[in-house]
């Protein structure tokens, strides 16, 4: 059995369900504040304007080229979008995934989108479309500001991008350069959405009920349909449009002071963004990995975990790769996949320390679906208080890797959202392709009504 002692060190981890309803109700209000003309400036949830409004009715068909940037992999794919008599279909065609190498996301901007086009004029030639110009949805999966779909900027990067030029700037604009740079092909870039939005459009050509996107990946973010009238930053009183709340900033003004532990504080201090995405920070994969890493070094530093001592790469910031939280909790019982890890980070474990090493792993995991189920929570909560509905019927479309790969992630994360909302029938969908197929459908739709509201 672990001992008191690492057991103390994890009990901080847990947060009880008044908690949870504590940071649903900040987040509420700091949602509130990025919603409101006078206070948008200071708050630190965003509530982005996305340009992408409710249920749109028919769209062009054909072929459309979509672009996936933000997420853990940087992907190309042809899409065919097509129609029949119920509804518009989509096939994808062809996808080919690109790995950005490191100079590109903390270069130059420009160094960042002559790679991004590169990688087009690769994938055109390869499928010997180079001649056409396609029209072009591009997902970009940073905090942007939109002046409409496809004219935006970038408000600052998140998840460990940093190419420089780039914040301040048209992305949109930054990404025709670069095309024209090249000179070797021409597109017709319509539309640029957030990867939570092209989650939410891909499902919701699914399920109409689907006016909420979310992603537990790298970072972690939500969109939902929020009623124009109340979305100041645009004018406009009629219908819904889609909101990107870019939650990940969440207490940035101080709002989770009395959650973060020493562990947060670290990561966030050696993070190449300090002070920023710090509600993300308690969350997302692109951190998890090293949380749990900390909590290692702690215990050890304790003389609670192998025997007092840690090699020299399990020291070393980043060795811990949030894939390893999964495999661990994914462990049969047999302590073998928790054993061989802890050996190929140079430790010799005993049966304790693996079990003491997995229910860490727990610890951290599932205090970030906690948390990020109690941002849904408000999310949803606030859809219901704005349509004043006795009972919310509402379906959510989820991707990313920790809500995919990790084995209790979801059942946990559903968990806590259905407790922290009640009067509310909630779906989960879990996106396929979804930045792919959701790009591709808003700009078919962008070309259709060309530059009225979709
Ligand atoms: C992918 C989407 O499936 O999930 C991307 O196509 C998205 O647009 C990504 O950014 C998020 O997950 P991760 O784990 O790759 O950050
Ligand atoms: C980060 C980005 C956000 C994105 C999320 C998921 O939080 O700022 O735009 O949606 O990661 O990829």
């Amino acid at each position: 059995q672990p001992s008191f002692g690492s057991f103390q060190i994890l009990s901080e981890f847990g947060l009880k369900k008044d908690e949870l309803k504590e940071v649903m109700k900040r987040m509420q209000r700091e949602m509130d504040r990025g919603l409101r003309l006078e206070t948008h400036e200071e708050a630190s949830v965003k509530m982005l304007p996305t340009y992408v409004c409710s249920t749109p009715e028919g769209s062009e068909v054909g072929d459309f080229l979509a672009l996936d940037l933000g997420g853990t992999n940087f992907r190309v794919m042809l899409v065919k979008v097509g129609e029949d008599e119920e509804r518009v279909w989509k096939v994808e065609t062809k996808n080919q995934m690109y790995s950005i190498p490191e100079d590109a996301m903390t270069g130059t901007a420009q160094m960042l989108f002559d790679y991004i086009a590169e990688c087009m004029s690769d994938f055109l030639d390869k499928h010997h479309i180079k001649h056409k110009k396609l029209p072009l949805g591009f997902t970009f999966s940073f905090p942007v500001r939109h002046e409409d779909i496809d004219k935006g900027i970038l408000l600052n990067w998140t998840k460990g991008f940093k190419a420089s030029g780039a914040e301040g700037n048209n992305i949109v604009g930054l990404l025709r350069d670069a095309i024209k740079r090249r000179g070797d092909f021409e597109m017709d870039v319509v539309a640029m959405v957030n990867d939570t939005v092209a989650t939410m459009i891909s499902c919701y050509y699914e399920d109409r009920s689907c006016e909420v996107g979310m992603i537990v990946g790298t970072g972690c973010n939500a969109c939902y349909m929020e009623e124009m009238k109340t979305v100041e930053l645009v004018e406009g009183e009629e219908g819904r449009m889609c909101v990107n709340t870019e939650w990940g900033a969440f207490g940035n003004n101080g709002e989770l002071e009395e959650f973060r532990l020493e562990y947060d504080k670290v990561v966030d201090e050696t993070s190449i963004n300090p002070g920023q995405q710090l509600y993300e920070k308690l969350i997302s994969g692109k951190y998890m990995g090293e949380l749990v890493r900390l909590v290692l070094i702690k215990l050890v530093n304790e003389d609670l975990l192998f025997n007092g001592e840690a090699s020299e790469l399990l020291k070393t910031r980043g060795s811990f790769e949030t894939r390893y939280v999964s495999q661990m909790e994914s462990d049969t019982g047999d302590r073998k996949q928790i054993y061989n890890i802890l050996s190929s980070l140079g430790v010799l474990p005993s049966e304790l320390d693996c079990d003491i090493v997995r229910q860490v792993c727990e610890s951290v995991s599932t205090r970030s679906a906690h948390m990020c189920g109690a941002g849904l929570a408000a999310v949803i909560n606030l859809m219901r208080e704005r349509r004043s509905q006795e009972a919310l019927k509402i379906t959510v479309g989820i991707d990313g890797s920790v809500y995919k790969l990790h084995p209790c992630f979801r059942d946990r994360f559903h968990k806590i959202v259905r407790d922290l909302t009640p009067h509310c029938e909630i779906t989960f969908i879990q996106s396929e392709e979804g930045s792919g197929r959701g790009a591709a459908l808003i700009s078919a739709v962008a070309c259709k009504m060309a530059t009225s509201m979709l």
